[in-house]
């Protein structure tokens, strides 16, 4: 059986997100895949990013990391998608990426690989669902294979979002990300994983 390839592509203004791409990254090398983390590109003007001291420090803390290209989704067997909610959708800048792939839609060069996502939200009922399903859109649109974690581990009852991942920041947007979410991140990568290598078999 070879090894499954997976793509970890996410945006993240003030590091959350982040986080969760990283915990999710080991938990994935840890059930044998290999990954490949990666950054979509930051789009918003320098003022705004300026005018936020952790969008400032995130930035330049990340900035040289690597960038993701259609490659990394064409190479890879299963692809997490990370992005924080805005007003409920996607962030413009994970989007532009999506958005950048027509090329590779138009050769099916998308479809047939599992995905799913992860997100967070300042407040609790603040989107993270409907995040998720706006991501889904696009993914029925590559005739991906969406694996949603559902309920399919008892852990799942605790972080409560069958739809995929999600964290949420709190009213200073930096409340820690709780165990029982790091254990729906690592559920989520295993899982992926697994199902992405019944795919290939
Ligand atoms: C323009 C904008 C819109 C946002 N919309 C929402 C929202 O609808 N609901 C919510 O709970 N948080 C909202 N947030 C808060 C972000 O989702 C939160 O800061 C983010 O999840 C932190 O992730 P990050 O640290 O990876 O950037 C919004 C933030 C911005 C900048």
């Amino acid at each position: 059986m070879s090894q499954v390839k997976l793509a970890v592509i996410y945006y993240s203004a003030t590091g959350t997100v982040h986080a969760m791409a990283e915990r999710i990254t080991q938990a994935a090398e840890k059930a044998g895949a290999d990954v490949r983390l990666r950054q979509v590109a930051e789009l918003a003007p320098a003022e705004a990013i300026a005018s936020n001291a952790a969008w400032s420090q995130h930035f330049d803390r990340t900035k040289d990391e690597p960038k993701a290209t259609a490659d990394d989704v064409v190479w890879a067997d299963a692809v997490l998608f990370g992005s924080p909610t805005r007003y409920g959708n996607v962030t413009s800048q994970l989007k532009q990426f999506l958005d950048t792939l027509g090329p590779q839609w138009s050769q099916g060069l998308l479809a047939d690989k599992a995905y799913a996502g992860f997100t967070s939200s300042m407040t609790a009922h603040g989107g993270q669902e409907a995040t998720l399903l706006a991501l889904y859109n696009s993914i029925y649109h590559f005739g991906g294979i969406i694996v949603p974690p559902g309920y399919t581990d008892p852990l799942k009852f605790a972080d409560g979002n069958p739809y995929g991942v999600s964290h949420v920041t709190g009213g200073n947007n930096d409340a820690p990300i709780t165990n029982e979410v790091y254990a729906a991140l690592d559920h989520l990568a295993t899982r992926t994983v697994r199902i992405a290598s019944r795919l290939k078999d």
